[in-house]
C-alpha cells in the first residue's frame, strides 16, 4: 500500500520531508539505537538535507546514531559536482561534523566498479548486522527521487538491474545515458521499513500518473518496483507533479 501526499511547492514538500525524517530518526534511535538510511541523489532532497542540517533542525537528531548510505552512485569522484555523496556531504554531513565511521559511500570512481558494488554490500551488511550471502537488511528509510523516464536510483527504464533478484547492490551500464551507475536493486529497497519518493515539477506531471494510475510495467517505469513488503510507502510531490493525478487531494 502507498499513500500520495501532496504540497503547495517544494519548499512545502521539503519542510514535510524533513520533519518526517526527523520523526523517523528520533523513532528509531528509541527503539533500536540507531537509525540507517539510504539518501536520495538528484536535485530534488537537496533543500531537504540543508534544512536538516539547519539551526532548525540540527539539534532535533542525535547525528552521531545515524548511519548514511545512498541509494546510488554516479561514476565520478566523491568531490565531482555530479557526486551524490558529494552533493549530500556539502549541504548535510560537513555542516552537521558527521563523523567519517557513520558515512558509507558507495566508491564509484574506482577503476573496478564491480568490486565496489561488492564492497558496499558488504558494507551494507557490517553496518546493518546482516548475513552478507543472506537475505537483504533493511534500511529504517530510503530516500528516492523519480526522474521524468520514471526511474528511481539508477534503476532505468530496460536496464539490467531490473530483474535482479539475489544481489543487493549492482553496476551497470545504463544505455540511454552512456555511462555506468551503482545502485541498490529492488530486494533490498523493498525490505525498508520506510521509504519517501520525492517528486516535484510539471515535467514529471505525465509519469507521476502513468505511475501510479496506469497499468503496471516496471520495465518501462522502473520506480513502479518499489513496493515495500511490509515498510511504508509514501509518495511526497508537489502540486506541479501531482496536476496530472486523479486521486483526491
Ligand atoms: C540520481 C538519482 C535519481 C534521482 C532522479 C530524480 O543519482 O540521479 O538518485 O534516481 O533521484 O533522477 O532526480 P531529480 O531530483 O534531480 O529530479
Amino acid at each position: 500500500m502507498s499513500e500520495v501526499r501532496r504540497f503547495a511547492d517544494i519548499e512545502a514538500l521539503s519542510r514535510a520531508a524533513t520533519g518526517e525524517f526527523v520523526a523517523l530518526a528520533r523513532d528509531a534511535i528509541d527503539r533500536r539505537g540507531r537509525f540507517s538510511v539510504a539518501l536520495a541523489g538528484g536535485s530534488t532532497p537537496r533543500r531537504v538535507y540543508e534544512l536538516l542540517s539547519s539551526p532548525d533542525h540540527r539539534a532535533a537528531v542525535d547525528w552521531d546514531r545515524v548511519e548514511f548510505f545512498w541509494g546510488d552512485e554516479r561514476v565520478v569522484p566523491p568531490d565531482h559536482p555530479d557526486s551524490n555523496y558529494g552533493m549530500a556531504f556539502a549541504v548535510l554531513l560537513a555542516p552537521l561534523a558527521v563523523p567519517s565511521s557513520r558515512v558509507h559511500r558507495i566508491k564509484a570512481e574506482r577503476l573496478d566498479l564491480e568490486e565496489a558494488a561488492r564492497e558496499y554490500h558488504m558494507e551494507i551488511a557490517r553496518v546493518l548486522g546482516a548475513e552478507a550471502a543472506g537475505p537483504p537488511p533493511a534500511f529504517d528509510l530510503i530516500l528516492l527521487g523519480m526522474g521524468a523516464d520514471g526511474h528511481t536510483a539508477s534503476l532505468f527504464p530496460y536496464s539490467e538491474a531490473l530483474p535482479e533478484r539475489r544481489r543487493w547492490v549492482v553496476s551497470h551500464y545504463v544505455a540511454r545515458l552512456g555511462a555506468r551507475r551503482i545502485t541498490l536493486t529492488p530486494p533490498i529497497l523493498n525490505r525498508a521499513r520506510e521509504i519517501r519518493v520525492l517528486v516535484a515539477g510539471a515535467d514529471k506531471a505525465s509519469t507521476l500518473h502513468e505511475v501510479l494510475e496506469g497499468p503496471r510495467d516496471p520495465e518501462r517505469l522502473p520506480v513502479q518496483l518499489v513496493a515495500p513488503e511490509s515498510g511504508r510507502l509514501v509518495w511526497l510531490v508537489d502540486q506541479a507533479a501531482a496536476a496530472k493525478l486523479h486521486g483526491t487531494a
